[in-house]
């Protein structure tokens, strides 16, 4: 757990896992309660990394090699770190992310075989001590996640990645579920094929343990201000 007052989760997994939904959903349950939620993505998420995304969503960057690609979502996810979610985090906020490091482990480390060493040595100083506390991994069928994909955008509309091969889109799959074997502490894998309220329910679960405690409402002082107007009164 990192050692500010607040939480940092993330949501990972394939193309068209549902990750936005549940990210709503957990949002406002947690809003709810009472928590103070930032709700935030990668790439992008901060206004120096959002000036990256398109380079990297709409393929222009790719004649240049993964490598360069790779670079360049560690360098939007630094800022998105040092901009939003350490200062949100920091101030006792949960800061739900969509993607974070572990995608550029499995999209460019993975399938787009950059060397460990160096997808480690990129990740070590983008993220700078800003590990998440909790990751939830939402698997679904490489073939489902795209199919769903597909229809939300159209096939002519789909982004650099989600263009690739099904090949390319299982070995995604199975990454992130070595990934959550590799480290069964901080991933949690959510079966992402059933009712979006089932799945919400497996998130909420997840999340709960890892919960920040609540500023309690009713404090000594709020109290003794309520006393003292009925007293005035
Ligand atoms: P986006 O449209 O934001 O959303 P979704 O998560 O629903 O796919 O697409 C982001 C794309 O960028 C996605 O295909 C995964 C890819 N990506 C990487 O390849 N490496 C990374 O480090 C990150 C954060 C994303």
């Amino acid at each position: 757990m990192n050692t500010y007052k607040g939480r940092f989760i993330t949501f990972e997994g394939g193309e068209g896992a549902g990750k936005s939904t549940q990210i709503k959903i957990l949002a406002s349950e947690l809003k709810e309660l009472g928590h103070e939620v930032v709700v935030t993505r990668e790439p992008g998420g901060s206004i120096g990394a959002e000036a990256t995304r398109h380079v990297l969503l709409s393929g222009a960057a790719e004649e240049f090699g993964v490598r360069m690609e790779a670079f360049l979502f560690a360098s939007a996810r630094s800022d998105h770190v040092e901009q939003v979610i350490r200062p949100a985090v920091k101030a006792g906020k949960v800061v739900l992310c969509d993607r974070f490091a572990d995608s550029t482990r499995i999209y460019q480390g993975v399938t787009g075989n950059i060397e460990a060493t160096l997808v480690k040595n990129l990740e070590r100083v983008a993220v700078n001590g800003m590990v998440p506390d909790l990751t939830l991994i939402i698997d679904v069928p490489a073939k489902l996640g795209m199919q769903r994909a597909t229809s939300r955008s159209g096939k002519d509309n789909l982004d650099r990645f989600e263009r690739e091969e099904m090949h390319t889109h299982e070995m995604r799959r199975n990454g992130f579920l070595d990934l959550a074997k590799e480290e069964p502490i901080r991933c949690v894998v959510v079966d992402g094929t059933g009712g979006i309220y089932d799945i919400a329910e497996n998130v909420y679960n997840a999340v709960e343990i890892v919960l920040p405690l609540l500023p309690t409402k009713n404090s000594t002082k709020t109290t003794k201000t309520k006393v003292s107007k009925s007293n005035s009164g």
